[in-house]
């Protein structure tokens, strides 16, 4: 199973989804054969690394996402990955105009898999204070193990 993580900027929410998405699984999760990748949207950010209020915030609680670098979501993205997860609606609406029509199905909201978080979306902490990267953790932490959870009865109920 492939999952893509998408945001704007992929300096901030994607990248965190996919690090933390890639630790619990790895924790968590090993029964699951899951990768995981991110990307943006939009090019301001091509080849840097996350944001450092992002890193700094990860690394607080255990993760490194310092090997990352941004990039675009690219046309083969729609092929290679089995869900894409957008951030927030901006980002769903972007990929699903971007998306062969047939492929349209795998892009998805992030947050829909974790309904007990209360909320539909990851804002951008961009422009925020701190406690933005904190919410984006909390809220990504939380929607990781929900998307395990359900790749896991997925899993379950497929025909041997
Ligand atoms: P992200 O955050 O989409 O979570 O990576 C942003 C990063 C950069 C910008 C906006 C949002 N920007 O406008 O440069």
């Amino acid at each position: 199973m492939r999952v893509l993580f998408v945001c704007l900027g992929n300096i901030c929410r994607s990248p965190t989804a996919e690090a933390v998405f890639r630790a619990i699984a790895a924790r968590e999760a090993r029964d699951l054969v899951v990768d995981a990748d991110s990307a943006g949207t939009a090019g301001y950010h091509i080849g840097a690394a996350p944001d450092a209020r992002s890193q700094q915030a990860a690394r607080r609680r255990g993760y490194d996402m310092s090997a990352l670098r941004a990039r675009v979501v690219a046309p083969e993205d729609f092929e290679r990955f089995d869900l894409i997860l957008a951030m927030d609606r901006d980002n769903l609406s972007v990929l699903r105009r971007r998306a062969p029509r047939e492929r349209r199905q795998r892009i998805r909201l992030f947050l829909e898999f974790a309904p007990d978080l209360g909320t539909t979306e990851v804002p951008d902490p961009y422009y925020g204070g701190p406690n933005g990267f904190e919410e984006v953790l909390d809220l990504v932490e939380g929607a990781a193990r929900a998307l395990l959870a359900h790749l896991r009865r997925e899993r379950q109920a497929e025909p041997i």
